[in-house]
């Protein structure tokens, strides 16, 4: 084959060269073992000996053209490799960032926590307990016989006769005795949930009480004072006012009310405390000496105090809300407004 065809041939076998694969399949049917440029230069021992020296010459042009056209290609085909690989991992660094979301603590959580911290820091224990419990525990325990008008099953939700969820926290104080007999102090706080048949703006079917209980030897109402007027002060400002109100509850002797100075006129009259300058936050009292009776602890002994805030009307004061079922029906819409931070 005269240089000129083997340059042709090669230039139309390379044109059709996509890859790497086939250039080396190209490089081999010309420079490889049997290769058409490597066949030429074994017919060097058949050349008559005048003629070898431009054989020689000849091959060697071959051998440089073909070796740059393979070269070229290939240095072609890496760059159009190149291309491809940037194009396809290109990036846009236009679009805007994908926000990432993140959640905040529901305000009902956040009251929770704050009061657990204080009677935390007072010494207090904070014990949690079943949604669901026994007649027993929630009102027999508790000095409210059979037949009592708050058993009404009107407020109780009952599921059979013997079980029902909690309308109170109060069965925290009967389960804590029972399981610490004869400890003392004994000084817990029972934040949860708890239910009744009620529902309206300001009042929901459930929602939340924070139980407390003292027992101790020399345990007394002005312990039930001074604790409950550290209380009202630390959640809700230092100027507020503490009032106590003579009450009843079966389960303490004697028992009160507690009002606190309104959170929203500080006193003045306004529609959130109908003109009275006071709002009612919780029922309290010294443990009836039947309930820690019937839960194990002497009664000659022992004393103790009980209280027991809804504590959803402090969460609506503190983020203003205006519905108590909005705390409970997880709108997000609702959730997000409380301090929801995107992070970009
Ligand atoms: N359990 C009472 C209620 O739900 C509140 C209370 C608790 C009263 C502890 C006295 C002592 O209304």
């Amino acid at each position: 084959m005269e240089r000129e065809d083997i340059i042709k041939s090669l230039n139309k076998d390379l044109e059709s060269v996509k890859n790497k694969n086939d250039l080396a399949q190209v490089k081999a049917n010309y420079l490889g073992k049997n290769g058409i440029v490597t066949n030429l230069s074994l017919k060097m021992k058949e050349i008559p000996n005048e003629e070898k020296k431009e054989y020689g010459k000849f091959l060697n042009e071959i051998k440089v053209s073909v070796t740059e056209k393979l070269e070229n290609c290939a240095s072609s085909i890496e760059q159009q490799e190149l291309e491809e690989k940037l194009n396809k991992e290109k990036i846009d660094i236009t679009l805007p960032s994908r926000r990432k979301m993140k959640g905040s603590i529901h305000p009902m959580t956040r009251v929770v926590e704050e009061l657990e911290d204080l009677f935390v820091s007072m010494g207090y224990d904070v014990v949690s307990g079943p949604e669901i419990d026994t007649d027993l525990n929630c009102f027999t325990k508790l000095n409210l016989p059979e037949g009592h008008p708050a058993r009404d099953s009107q407020d109780t939700f009952y599921l059979d006769k013997d079980y029902l969820l909690r309308p109170h926290t109060s069965p925290a104080q009967v389960r804590t005795m029972e399981a610490n007999v004869n400890k003392e102090p004994l000084r817990i706080v029972c934040p949860g949930k708890v239910y009744r048949r009620d529902d309206d703006a300001t009042h929901s079917h459930q929602f939340m009480q924070f139980e407390g209980l003292v027992v101790g030897e020399d345990i007394s109402l002005a312990d039930l004072k001074g604790t409950l007027e550290l209380f009202a002060k630390k959640l809700l400002g230092e100027k507020t006012k503490v009032r106590f109100r003579p009450s009843y509850f079966p389960f303490t002797e004697p028992s009160c009310e507690v009002d606190v100075s309104c959170f929203k006129c500080g006193g003045k009259g306004c529609s959130l405390c109908k003109q009275t300058g006071w709002i009612e936050v919780l029922g309290a009292g010294v443990v009836h000496p039947n309930v820690l009776k019937m839960s194990g602890y002497d009664p000659e002994k022992y004393t103790g105090f009980a209280f027991g805030p809804g504590i959803d009307r402090f969460a609506m004061f503190k983020y203003g809300i205006t519905d108590i079922r909005q705390i409970y029906t997880n709108d997000i819409r609702f959730l997000e407004q409380f301090d929801r931070k995107d992070v970009d």
